[in-house]
């Protein structure tokens, strides 16, 4: 794993924009693993202001959606992407996917989503964030790794940390679909955006500890092609040498 020290939350944005360009100057068809969540708000708009990029050829495939809510919902993370990414660029809307929440038969959604990223040939650069639990997607923690794409009762902790989009934590849906992990390692490259001092502790299990369930990012360990950005004060448990 290569550990990449950003001097704060917008080198974070700078740096990984910069690996997103360099990757579609060298495979403009490359399939993107794409992440949503506040992190990633400033590596986006990083993406829309560098007009040399070309995505007409870019495939993305999003991490994760909320069950129950349509891609006109404002929290729903079709909305996101498409307010915060896909509207600004020359993507074409046919090539960006993202797991249906109102899907009828949530089981078959899962099938054909991980079908569709093995038609596309794989991801070629996944982007993750990581949760203040550990998790990778919305893979959440549990008493063992799911392979595949599947839906998922989130964690109290999780629908806390994101209560602050839905205003109440009640509004949060209580279950998503995520990818899972065999999609995430199976990803050629693997890049890991981690900012602030409240991720310090879990980053540190996730790039260090043992490679358990209960901290799903830690299994990020065994791929062979994992960058890590991180700021400062996410990092400073580890500059710390702890
Ligand atoms: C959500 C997303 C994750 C994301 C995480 C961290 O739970 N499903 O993919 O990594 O949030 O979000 P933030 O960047 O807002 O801390």
């Amino acid at each position: 794993m290569k550990i990449i020290s950003a001097t704060n939350y917008f080198d974070i944005c700078e740096k990984t924009s910069n690996l997103v360009a360099k990757q579609l100057r060298q495979k403009p068809n490359s399939v993107l693993g794409l992440a949503t969540g506040s992190t990633f708000l400033g590596v986006y708009e990083k993406l829309i202001q560098n007009k040399e990029i070309d995505f007409s050829q870019t495939r993305t495939i999003n991490l994760d959606e909320y069950v129950g809510l349509d891609g006109e919902d404002k929290n729903s993370y079709r909305y996101f992407m498409e307010r915060n990414l896909f509207s600004h660029i020359n993507i074409l809307p046919s090539n960006t996917f993202i797991p249906s929440g109102m899907a009828k038969d949530i089981k078959s959604e899962c099938e054909n989503y991980d079908k569709l990223i093995k038609n596309l040939g794989g991801i070629d650069l996944q982007l993750l964030g990581l949760g203040l639990n550990g998790h990778i997607g919305f893979n959440e923690p549990g008493d063992c790794f799911v392979a595949n794409t599947h839906s998922v009762a989130l964690q109290q902790s999780t629908r806390q940390a994101n209560a602050r989009f839905f205003g109440d934590i009640d509004k949060v849906p209580a279950s998503a679909i995520t990818v899972g992990i065999k999609t995430i390692l199976q990803a050629k490259k693997v890049v890991l955006c981690v900012s602030g001092l409240q991720k310090a502790k879990i980053l540190i299990q996730v790039l260090f500890g043992p490679i358990l369930p209960n901290v799903q990012g830690s299994i990020l360990q065994l791929h062979q092609n994992l960058i890590i950005i991180a700021d400062k004060e996410a990092l400073s448990l580890w500059e710390e040498g702890l």
